[in-house]
């Protein structure tokens, strides 16, 4: 049995997060997760949301369906938070994490902001934007407008901006990224970082609470919920991230059996 399998408060779907039915209704805390970016990366599964013919509404429809499973899994207090940016099409820019929150919203979500993850780090991609893109989105939406944040100070530096006088937490975040990943192949891209992942797994859950990640990937939203007591779901079409979300969960087993 490979680790994370065997990992306790860990439940991973190698299938498409379109249907979820197998979760209990209003069993999840809080959503955290990167969807594909449309057409922008081929993940080699032919059920894939996104691929390079996939018109920008058909993409919408099904993410649309996404939320809307999201919608039902989740608690009444439940969050549900979305890393995504926008995108160049034939010089075009599209702005996708507006039409992902549109979409959201269509499903019965709440829109509550649109955070900026500032990347002080990042560097000119192979796009055609004339800038430099240093930021990304976290789409901020809620089941109903009443929720809790818990740790609401868990910053990641006295320089960090999200944190006010007051405080109390602003909407710029900055998390910087790993250089030099562009290119590479896309099982070991660097996916979100986990500091982030960290920051919203503190801030909309509580220990034992449940976190699901409908495009798991590598299983970055899973590091931070396991290494915070947390339980997490995952849905993940592609069955090569296996061995990249064991190696990474590793350190996780080791601790909770030399703890046993
Ligand atoms: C942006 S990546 C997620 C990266 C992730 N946050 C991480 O930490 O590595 C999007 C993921 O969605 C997966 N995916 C695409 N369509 C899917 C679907 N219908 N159901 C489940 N996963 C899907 C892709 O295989 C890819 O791993």
């Amino acid at each position: 049995m490979s680790a994370i399998e065997s990992l306790d408060g860990l439940d991973i779907h190698w299938q498409s997060s379109e249907d979820m039915d197998v979760i209990e209704t209003e069993s999840v805390q809080s959503v955290v997760t990167s969807p594909p970016y449309w057409n922008l990366k081929d993940y080699g599964h032919e059920d894939q949301i996104g691929t390079a013919d996939e018109s920008y509404e058909h993409y919408h429809d099904r993410m649309q369906a996404v939320w809307e499973e999201c919608y039902d899994i989740l608690r009444d207090d439940g969050t549900m938070w979305i890393v995504v940016d926008t995108v160049m099409e034939q010089g075009d820019l599209q702005l996708l994490p507006y039409h992902i929150a549109q979409r959201a919203e269509e499903a019965g979500f709440v829109l509550q902001d649109m955070v900026t993850w500032y990347k002080p780090t990042a560097i000119a991609g192979m796009t055609d934007r004339n800038v430099v893109n240093k930021k990304e989105y976290v789409v901020y939406l809620s089941k109903n407008r009443d929720h809790d944040f818990y740790e609401e100070n868990a910053n990641n530096g006295a320089e960090d901006p999200a944190i006010s006088d007051d405080y109390r937490l602003g909407n710029l975040w900055r998390f910087p990224v790993k250089r030099g990943t562009a290119g590479q192949n896309v099982l070991h891209k660097a996916p979100y970082p986990q500091a982030l992942t960290d920051r919203i797994v503190k801030l909309s859950t509580q220990p034992e609470d449940t976190v699901l990640d409908p495009f798991l990937g590598s299983g970055t939203t899973a590091l931070s919920a396991l290494e915070h007591d947390r339980q997490c779901i995952g849905f993940e079409l592609n069955r090569e991230f296996k061995d990249a979300i064991s190696e990474r969960l590793d350190s996780i087993q080791q601790k909770s059996l030399s703890e046993f």
